[in-house]
């Protein structure tokens, strides 16, 4: 059994980081009248309440949505993220953050389809009870880099993948190299999101490379983003920061990211060396 549970980490910076990129991937999806699909491999409980024990525990989304909210002065792609987390709260005080379940029930349209996949019972249970109802959406308790193939390519050949998993287990590394290579064959010109963490460990360090090679050949090239906010813990533990990886990215992002990566380096950085990094090839 797992023990990760998202809802200790919930809002914090690697959330902002990666719900800032999707949320742009979506609405940019969403602007062609034709249906796309939303494959979320790593889906989690799909919200969380900011007054658990869990997310208390830990406090991280004070190091990410929390210092954003009350922000009067944000690029529009960040106030453009708040104000989702905004309405996801029903316009009160901050006491949820919206998981990409969430958001994509918040962006997608009545005919897109949504695919999730959760293996955690718990979380499985949450996120199935919150979206299973919705039209052309299947909630699965699987392993969803095995299930990733099945899905693509989509019936529309529209669609975006969002591989995000905790790398609880030291081969999630290899299984998201493996899982991009194979959605590119299955799906050439489809829109992969990577999220991956800035953590002391050969693999986390080699992962960025190896993605890279992975995409080497996608239609549109690769976006790389990477928002570095802590320095290691003694003992060279935690995470100081996290990237996301997106294949065949909107032709908008990089520009959308130029705004809002200084802004949360300045906002959600811990100590002096919090920096951001922005590449993108191909294309
Ligand atoms: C980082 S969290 C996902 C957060 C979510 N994507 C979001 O943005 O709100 C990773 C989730 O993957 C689940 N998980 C771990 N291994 C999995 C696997 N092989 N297949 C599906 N889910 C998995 C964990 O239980 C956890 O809930």
């Amino acid at each position: 059994m797992l023990a990760y549970r998202h809802a200790f980490h919930a809002g914090n910076h690697a959330d902002v980081l990666k719900h800032v990129v999707l949320v742009h991937v979506l609405r940019w999806m969403a602007q062609k009248d034709k249906a796309f699909t939303l494959v979320d491999t790593h889906a989690g409980a799909g919200g969380y309440a900011l007054a658990s024990g869990y997310a208390q525990k830990k406090g991280e989304y004070h190091g990410g949505i929390e210092p954003l909210w009350g922000a009067a002065d944000l690029p529009p792609p960040l106030a453009d993220y708040v104000a989702l987390v905004r309405a996801f709260n029903g316009g009160g005080a901050l006491a949820q953050y919206p998981g990409s379940p969430a958001f994509a029930q918040m962006l997608l349209r009545p005919g897109d389809r949504l695919r999730l996949f959760e293996l955690h019972p718990t979380d499985h249970r949450i996120v199935a009870a919150y979206l299973g109802e919705r039209a052309h959406t299947a909630v699965a308790m699987a392993d969803g880099f095995a299930a990733l193939a099945k899905e693509l390519p989509p019936p529309s050949r529209r669609g975006v993948v969002l591989i995000d998993p905790s790398y609880e287990l030291k081969t999630d590394y290899a299984r998201v190299v493996a899982a991009l290579r194979e959605a590119l064959q299955r799906f050439a010109t489809g829109t992969v999101l990577v999220w991956h963490p800035q953590v002391q460990l050969v693999e986390a360090a080699q992962l960025p490379r190896r993605l890279k090679a992975a995409a080497k050949d996608a239609p549109k090239g690769w976006l790389h983003a990477t928002l570095h906010v802590a320095p290691p813990q003694p003992g060279g533990f935690g995470m100081t920061g996290s990237g996301m990886f997106v294949v065949n990215p909107p032709h908008t992002l990089h520009a959308a990211l130029a705004q809002a990566l200084p802004v949360l380096a300045q906002r959600l950085g811990q100590y002096d060396g919090a920096r951001f990094e922005l590449e993108q090839a191909g294309g």
